[in-house]
């Protein structure tokens, strides 16, 4: 059944506390729960418990067993007489048939926990909606050599031992919370210690939880812990709050990590490193998650969301969050650089496709298909442009508001914007269709200039694209940052400006403009949003060496590159001449930080350009992009080297200076393996084999496996017997091969997928192969449909298992209307296969029934 936003209505019953006693064991768990339950307001409406894949032992009211009550689809339905009583369950549940690792889950022997959005009834009945919050007190029995160590929410409360060689432990959360931030571990693990002390003085203690082997690969999470916490104080005012916080390590798990109160639990990616087998890349991410993981104890538990139609609230928020805290410990340049790039490689083309859907959506069948780089990272760029338009100051009185206001409480992107509004002083009613209405904003640009009178008018229209569902949009309010430059002389002939474009068509105009200006637009890419211009090749160019915004200089460098790329892909006409030029600008600038540097000579990728055109032409683009590559590198070959020299023979650092250099190091590599150069292939394979760090490995291997030589069969061989037994090492293994631009990627990834190592059930390595094979633009639409078979029969496959995991994989399937009518064709027949299949889960359902209709 669809569920609506408009149809919210306030829970009838109210769960003040929440007892339970967990007899836990991997075939068979026993869950007692005992619920306080209050009415709330006058009705006489039954009490609804949520419950899926339990079987029911005992149901009690007041301490008496009764059978009045019943099962309607998946609710235990239970009349009462009174206000106020207690219900006591017992049920069963499975954790090792546990699959669809949503609920109580074996993974490595261990028993973890995942309830966001929907797993908790996978454990007892209960109302699980995130506007019941309750206070938790709950007790864990196991074998005490099976499972050493139990952890769950809040604070430690007591243990002990029994005599059958079980153990206990008790503990308790004060803080009221959602059920989907419930959580328990049980395990043997060993833990990396650490404290942090808040600035009121009080002392938490630390913990990291791994395997044992995998300890000395905890340090870098640990320490980005502790960066997190003193960040949150610091920026927004935040402090932790419970005298534990621990965070524990699964290899098995559908996303990248959650916040479940006082016990984080994450995806093992996203916490071990250490230089032998995580790249600079990982490192990143591990402190970018770890910081939003931490960030969420005030924006998601502390304020919680009323319903999952309000998930941008914390996760929108979170992003933004997590992206200041990253541009706050290295380059905020290359940090923006990079958000930027994936909210096009993953937002953008969602906006366009038959699943886009508003920040704040309207209607869903399955809210896991809604954990979406729209509600995520669209939804930061909306907390963005928020804090532009107020100013540091006035934002942060006005978080500081929101924090106040609605403290423990469950509340809506509404009440967001209305402490935004309140403190920052200004009017955002329309600011508010950000939220509603779905599509990528485009703003088209022109600039004129008459030399004589020494005024420049700069004309702006904007038009928000139909999306399924939508059309005729309103204009939105585009918070623009812009800067004019004098084309002869390169001096700025404005300060920076904050225009904001709320009508559907405006111009604003410059006085006393001497010379010829250049547009620098949308710096820092104030929104996010699609920029149509007029601006020649020259006058990119121009900005890409003058710039002083760094984002606006990488921009002008993209904008060019694709422009080349979109001409050369539509006329044939391979003019590289500009972007050569200004490649060798860029790489002779002794100015540039090497990690801006790396950014900036890099080409988009294929997709990008693929975004750019109504039909894409897979084979085209990227023959284009190669020829461009080749000629880059051929051109260039001499400075290529230099760079490359420049990065080689230093002792791995993990600085952010060693970090840049290997950045464009590897850079330089590819190019002068695009070159064509005799002894490519042999300068990979050396950098491979003498690498003391995985960013020069992996980096090698990529170049290598682009190319047809013996060194690329024996690097991968080598690579593979050496990291066999490393799960995550071997996941590159993977993904490096999906990902490739040789020419026989779709046969290597169908013979993947019979490897020994391959598997459906752990989804780090489905994604490993399947999701890297569906961004690979020009091998999964390989002429004759190979590629849309194979993924139809993996998604499949993998649906019966985990349907979460499959139905994220589907979204490169949708994009059927952006190709050829032989390729959509062939798309919309692997779409209908799937959508007919019987058995088939509500979340595959949904993308595959979507990406048909819209
Ligand atoms: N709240 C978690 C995080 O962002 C992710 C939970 C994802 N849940 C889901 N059903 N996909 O940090
Ligand atoms: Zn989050």
């Amino acid at each position: 059944a669809v569920i609506r936003r408009e149809d919210y209505t306030a829970p009838a019953w109210t769960v003040p506390t929440t007892t339970l006693d967990f007899a836990l064991d991997p075939a068979v768990t026993r869950v007692r729960a005992r619920l306080s339950v209050e009415r709330s307001g006058a009705h006489d409406l039954p009490l609804r418990l949520d419950g899926a894949g339990q079987r029911i032992v005992s149901v009690a009211v007041d301490g008496v067993s009764v059978n009045e009550w019943r099962i309607e689809g998946e609710q235990l339905v239970l009349p009462l007489p009174g206000d106020a009583h207690v219900i006591e369950t017992e049920v069963e549940i499975a954790p090792e048939r546990n699959t669809q690792l949503m609920g109580l889950y074996a993974s490595g022997g261990n028993l973890c926990t995942q309830c966001e959005a929907e797993g908790f009834r996978r454990i007892t009945y209960f109302p699980d909606r995130p506007d019941v919050l309750s206070t938790y007190s709950v007790r864990m029995t196991a074998d005490k050599a099976r499972f050493p160590v139990l952890l769950a929410n809040g604070d430690p409360v007591a243990q002990g031992d029994n005599d059958d060689g079980t153990h206990w432990a008790e503990w308790h959360d004060p803080f009221p919370k959602p059920s989907y931030l419930f959580a328990l571990v049980a395990g043997d693990l060993a833990v990396n210690r650490g404290t942090f002390t808040t600035r009121s003085g009080r002392t938490v203690e630390l913990g990291i939880w791994v395997r044992e082997a995998d300890l000395p690969k905890t340090d870098h999470a640990l320490h980005a812990l502790k960066l997190s916490m003193a960040w949150d104080e610091r920026v927004y005012g935040r402090e932790y709050d419970l005298d534990v916080f621990n965070i524990v390590a699964v290899d098995d798990f559908n996303f990248g990590a959650m916040e479940n109160k006082g016990l984080n639990i994450f995806n093992s990616r996203y916490i071990l490193a250490d230089p032998d087998t995580a790249t600079d890349y990982d490192y990143d991410a591990i402190a970018a998650v770890v910081a939003h993981e931490y960030f969420h104890n005030w924006s998601g538990n502390r304020i919680t969301c009323r319903d999952w139609f309000q998930l941008s609230l914390k996760e929108g928020f979170t992003v933004y969050r997590d992206q200041g805290f990253s541009a706050d410990q290295g380059s905020a340049a290359v940090k923006r650089i990079e958000d930027v790039r994936g909210l096009r490689a993953g937002q953008f083309p969602e906006d366009a496709s038959p699943l886009a859907h508003p920040v704040r959506p309207e209607s869903y069948l399955e809210i896991s298909n809604f954990y979406t780089a729209t509600i995520y990272n669209k939804g930061a760029e909306l907390i963005r442009m928020m804090a532009t338009i107020l100013g540091p100051e006035r934002f942060r009185a006005a978080t500081d508001l929101y924090f106040e206001r609605f403290d423990g409480t469950a509340a809506t992107c509404e009440d967001y914007v209305a402490c935004m509004e309140e403190a920052g002083g200004v009017d955002l009613s329309q600011f508010r269709l950000w939220y509603s209405q779905a599509g990528t904003p485009r703003v088209s640009v022109s600039l004129e200039h008459e030399p004589g009178s020494g005024r420049a008018t700069l004309n702006l229209a904007q038009k928000v694209p139909d999306t399924p569902g939508q059309s005729n949009k309103q204009p939105q309010v585009l918070p623009l940052k812009i800067r004019l430059f004098g084309a002869e002389t390169g001096e700025a002939l404005t300060d920076e400006q904050l225009v904001i474009l709320s009508d559907a068509s405006a111009s604003v105009t410059f006085e006393t403009i001497p010379e010829r200006p250049i547009v620098s637009l949308n710096r820092g890419f104030s929104a996010p949003i699609v920029i149509e211009s007029d601006r020649t090749a020259a006058d990119l160019a121009f900005l890409a060496r003058h710039d002083d915004d760094p984002f606006a200089r990488y921009e002008a460098m993209q904008q060019l590159m694709l422009d080349t790329l979109v001409a050369a892909t539509i006329e044939g006409k391979a003019d590289h001449e500009a972007v050569i030029a200004a490649v060798a600008d860029t790489l002779d600038n002794p100015e540039l930080d090497p990690a801006f540097v790396a950014e900036a000579v890099l080409l988009p990728s294929e997709s990008f350009v693929g975004d750019q055109m109504s039909t894409v032409d897979p084979n085209a683009i990227h023959d284009a992009r190669e020829a461009l590559r080749r000629d880059l590198g051929r051109e260039l070959e001499a400075r290529w080297r230099t760079a490359y020299e420049a990065g080689s023979g230093r002792a791995y650092a993990h600085t952010p200076e060693d970090k840049g250099r290997r950045r464009l190091r590897n850079v330089a590599l590819g190019y002068i393996a695009a070159s064509g150069a005799a002894d490519a292939a042999k300068l990979a394979y050396a950098q491979f084999a003498d690498a003391d760090n995985m960013t020069d490995r992996q980096g090698a291997l990529t170049t290598l496996v682009g190319t047809h030589s013996e060194e690329r069969d024996a690097a991968l061989d080598i690579f593979y017997q050496r990291y066999q037994g490393n799960s995550l090492v071997l996941d590159k293994w993977f993904q490096t091969q999906a990902l490739s631009s040789a020419d026989d990627t779709p046969q290597l990834v169908a013979e993947l997928a019979r490897h020994p190592d391959f598997s459906l059930a752990n989804p780090n390595r489905a994604r490993s192969l399947i999701g890297a094979f569906g961004v690979n633009q020009r091998a999964f639409h390989a002429e004759g449909g190979a590629g849309y078979r194979w993924l139809a029969d993996q998604l499949i496959a993998l649906d019966a298992l985990n349907p979460q995991t499959a139905a994220k994989l589907l979204p490169p399937l949708g994009r059927w209307r952006r190709f050829d009518p032989t390729r959509a064709a062939l798309m919309r027949a692997e779409l209908e296969r799937i959508v007919a299949h019987p058995g088939l889960s509500k979340d595959l359902f949904e993308q595959a029934s979507k990406s048909l209709e819209g």
